[in-house]
């Protein structure tokens, strides 16, 4: 007997039945903000090459976060800019530094509402703008960054962090971070690792955002990791997880979808991916264009990203599409 032809189409007819086998959606419950504070500013400052986002001063940030808050969005990750930069990095860990204090104002405003995540690295903080210490021959250096960065887990806790996100690299950076974590008795700070780093040319206009130049025209190859590389960006998340991670990263997103799904494969932990600065920058550049239109693009990254298996999505357009999801 011959089988009636398969009708995929049937399932398709109508949006209640393609809500009604969709595999996988994307909410704003999916969503984390990242957000920039800067330093001595009087104006939230735009950065051209991403539309949208600005560097803010205290207060906008807290009237951003609120926005997002009442929008639905569960978490924001902090960058900071500071006045002051210099060789360690240490205004990344001075309990005056601007992160720290924008840490406690945006505590103060949302309580328990939002999940607050700090961005622990140094480049922002660094005069080189490296992620890491620089030894005599002008390397970065593993283990006394370490140090450093135990410093700025504890800054980024006491300030009110309710998870810590190291983005450096290094190796060991989350054991590290734990142990600076519990002996401080800060047992209940969480570590979202930045495990699958990729040395991605994609982070070009995030470096505008935080003002961010590497000396010498260097580049992070020394730390993040080769794009060219599956296997060993699953050890990296495996890795991170013996050492204590709560959750773990991928980042850039759209590019690395084949990882996202192998490191979701690989571990038991929630896994968030990262769609970068440059991810956002060429989806905005085009629409402005008219070229595409940004907003669904944007949701079908998005929905891509979450199919591939990434449980939250830290993206830039965070606001606009909660706001679309929320109509
Ligand atoms: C490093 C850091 C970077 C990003 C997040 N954390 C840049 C880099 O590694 O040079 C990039 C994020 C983006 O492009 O949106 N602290």
């Amino acid at each position: 007997m011959a089988f009636p032809q398969t009708r995929m189409r049937r399932l398709r007819r109508s949006t209640v039945l393609r809500e009604m086998v969709a595999e996988t959606s994307i909410g704003v419950k999916d969503l984390v903000a990242p957000l920039f504070v800067c330093e001595g500013i009087d104006d939230p400052r735009p950065v051209p090459s991403m539309p949208g986002v600005v560097q803010h001063t205290l207060g906008s940030l807290v009237k951003e976060a609120r926005q997002l808050c009442d929008l639905g969005v569960p978490a924001l990750v902090l960058f900071g800019l500071p006045v002051h930069k210099d060789a360690e990095g240490s205004q990344a860990w001075a309990p005056d530094g601007i992160v720290q204090v924008a840490l406690a104002a945006l505590r103060q405003e949302l309580g328990s509402e939002m999940v607050l995540i700090a961005d622990l690295c140094l480049d922002e903080y660094t005069d080189h703008g490296h992620c890491g210490l620089l030894d005599d021959r002008g390397e970065v250096a593993n283990d006394p960054t370490l140090a450093l960065y135990a410093r700025v887990a504890l800054a980024q806790a006491r300030a009110g962090a309710d998870i810590v996100a190291p983005s450096g690299m290094m190796d060991g950076q989350v054991a590290a971070v734990r142990a600076a974590l519990d002996g401080d008795g800060r047992t209940e700070v969480g570590i979202l690792a930045y495990s699958a780093k990729f040395a991605s040319a994609l982070y070009g206009p995030f470096r505008d955002a935080v003002d961010v130049t590497i000396a010498g025209g260097g580049n992070r190859r020394g730390y993040q990791q080769d794009p060219r590389n599956t296997r060993e960006a699953v050890r990296e998340a495996e890795l991170d997880v013996a050492e204590g991670a709560d959750m773990v990263m991928v980042k850039p997103a759209m590019a690395y979808l084949d990882i996202i799904a192998s490191v979701r494969q690989a571990v038991r932990v929630p896994v968030a991916a990262y769609h970068v600065s440059g991810e956002y920058a060429m989806v905005k550049a085009a629409a402005e264009r008219g070229w595409l239109d940004g907003a669904a693009v944007a949701l079908e990254h998005l929905g891509a990203i979450k199919r591939a298996g990434a449980d939250m999505v830290l993206t830039y357009f965070a606001a606009e599409v909660a706001e679309i999801l929320g109509q």
